[in-house]
């Protein structure tokens, strides 16, 4: 996709957790991409921090071998690796501890010089004390921001309690949470396509629209995140964030500007306003299932529960209806569904538009599909408007529905920048439009932590599905109920 680069001011950013798999497989990558386009400039560094000791040198090499991992070749040559590779340094600072804070502190420059950002890719226990650790050592500047990943806890209180924690040390506008799917370019042009067209926006309503459709499917598994994803499970994972936000950015108001607090403000109207899932309403709203065996990816794969070996009852396939209580979207329901080891890997946001009030057409015609707008988030991204058209030539009017297929890769060309590359400059040119406000994070538990504790006091177990499909029965039957079904591109 054709970008025009702005530099960036320099900065100094120290990534916590700097020899873990997010730093290998994504941030050294992304900032690897945005060196090579001009945007990092002059004495910029980044510094890795982790406990275990380290030379400059064996980071040096391993983030080498990371970049030629994960950078195409055609995306990399000699001298922009070497370049990139100067940039780099090494400290290993017990974040929960003493040891090693001096000698980071040495190895920082002059603090007014530079832009000092501290990214946590840790364990978020470890976010109060890293924290504390910065403010006893006197490591942040006035340019300083730090930068955290989910989860941000497991409930309203533990997200609070970590809140608090970097509460203590960093204001809120310096705080960055992350959420890679608004890095993601198709969402940014969700923005885009609302707000830079008039044509759609007078329809954005539950006098146009029938309902929405938000589908983040992947066919992959947990890999290697069991540990992980075994006390989480795909309501935490996926709804809690990066579903709840893409809602927010369909369903919001207009914001007044592009300005971080002025979409924030609309986001977290949208997440005041979705009407409670609790034990009243949970069996009805919402589809909790677990994959079993089956094939996916291209292979044979095991069963959930087999993968973890513990008769775990985590969900990795979760569907809901969703209604959002204001007068713009009263009474259009939003179907969220996610899950792990589903038939395909596709994220995309369909808006079903109402049918039309009356045909003048005769049966011959054939049916009168509703309009839909299709946003493909990944892969193939692009806009799909499904109209309907004459079929073309001579024998009556014969109607037909066919998209305005409008395919980013067809239409730009070009690479499609990582999350992590947007995002991360964000954070250095101290813009946090498209990175998470605690009030948000708060409202987002506060609408998900009774979905969580219906489903623990009903007790049953997730439905199982078998891998490769779309899901449980039941998630079909949740949106067929209601007289709709689920989006398959069938062009
Ligand atoms: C992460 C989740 O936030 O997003 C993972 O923890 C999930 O479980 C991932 O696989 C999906 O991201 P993407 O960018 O591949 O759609």
């Amino acid at each position: 996709m054709t970008a025009q680069t702005i530099p960036v001011d320099p900065f100094e950013l120290i990534v916590f957790g700097g020899t873990g798999d997010l730093s290998y497989r994504k941030l050294l990558p992304a900032l690897f991409q945005r060196d090579r386009a001009g945007q990092i400039v002059g004495p910029s560094r980044i510094i890795a921090v982790s406990r275990r000791a380290m030379s400059d040198e064996a980071f040096k090499q391993a983030a080498r071998e990371a970049i030629e991992r994960y950078v195409p070749a055609a995306e990399r040559d000699a001298a922009g690796v070497d370049h990139f590779i100067d940039r780099l340094g090494y400290v290993a600072v017990d974040g929960a501890g003493e040891d090693g804070w001096d000698e980071l502190k040495a190895k920082l420059g002059n603090a007014d010089a530079f832009i000092r950002v501290f990214y946590l890719a840790v364990n978020p226990e470890l976010f109060g004390p890293i924290c504390q650790g910065i403010q006893r050592h006197r490591l942040n500047t006035r340019q300083s921001r730090v930068v955290i990943e989910k989860p941000i806890g497991k409930d309203l209180k533990t997200a609070q309690a970590v809140n608090d924690a970097v509460g203590a040390v960093f204001d809120e506008h310096d705080i960055y949470r992350i959420d890679h799917y608004l890095g993601k370019e198709t969402v940014q042009n969700l923005m885009a396509l609302r707000f830079a067209n008039a044509l759609f926006e007078p329809l954005w309503n539950s006098a146009h629209i029938d309902h929405v459709q938000i589908t983040v499917a992947e066919d992959i598994g947990v890999e290697g995140r069991a540990g992980y994803y075994d006390t989480a499970g795909a309501l935490r994972d996926m709804v809690q964030n990066h579903i709840l936000q893409l809602l927010c950015l369909v369903a919001m108001e207009p914001p007044t500007s592009m300005d971080a607090d002025a979409v924030r403000d609309e986001k977290l109207k949208v997440l005041k306003a979705l009407v409670p899932i609790d034990m009243s309403n949970v069996e009805r709203l919402t589809v909790r299932g677990q994959y079993a065996a089956g094939a996916s990816a291209g292979g044979a794969v095991n069963a959930y529960a087999q993968e973890i070996g513990n008769g775990s009852r985590t969900e990795t396939f979760v569907s809901l209806k969703a209604e959002i209580a204001n007068w713009r979207w009263a009474g259009v329901p939003f179907y969220l569904r996610t899950g792990k080891r589903l038939a395909s890997r596709v994220s995309e946001i369909v808006v079903a538009f109402e049918p039309i009030p009356h045909s003048i057409f005769g049966v011959d015609a054939g049916s009168v599909a509703a309009n839909r707008l299709v946003i493909r988030l990944q892969p193939d991204e692009g806009v799909k408007l499904w109209i309907m058209i004459k079929d073309p030539g001579p024998g009556g009017m014969r109607l037909r529905h066919v998209p305005l297929d409008m395919s980013f890769a067809q239409a730009f060309g070009g690479r499609n920048p990582d999350a992590y590359e947007r995002l991360l400059m964000d954070v250095v040119r101290g813009n946090p439009t498209l990175f998470m406000r605690r009030d948000e994070v708060d409202a987002a538990w506060r609408w998900v932590d009774p979905i969580l504790d219906a489903w623990r006091n009903k007790g049953d177990a997730p439905k199982p599905y078998t891998s490769g499909t779309w899901g449980p029965s039941a998630s079909v039957a949740l949106i067929e109920r209601d007289g709709r079904t689920w989006y398959e591109d069938v062009a």
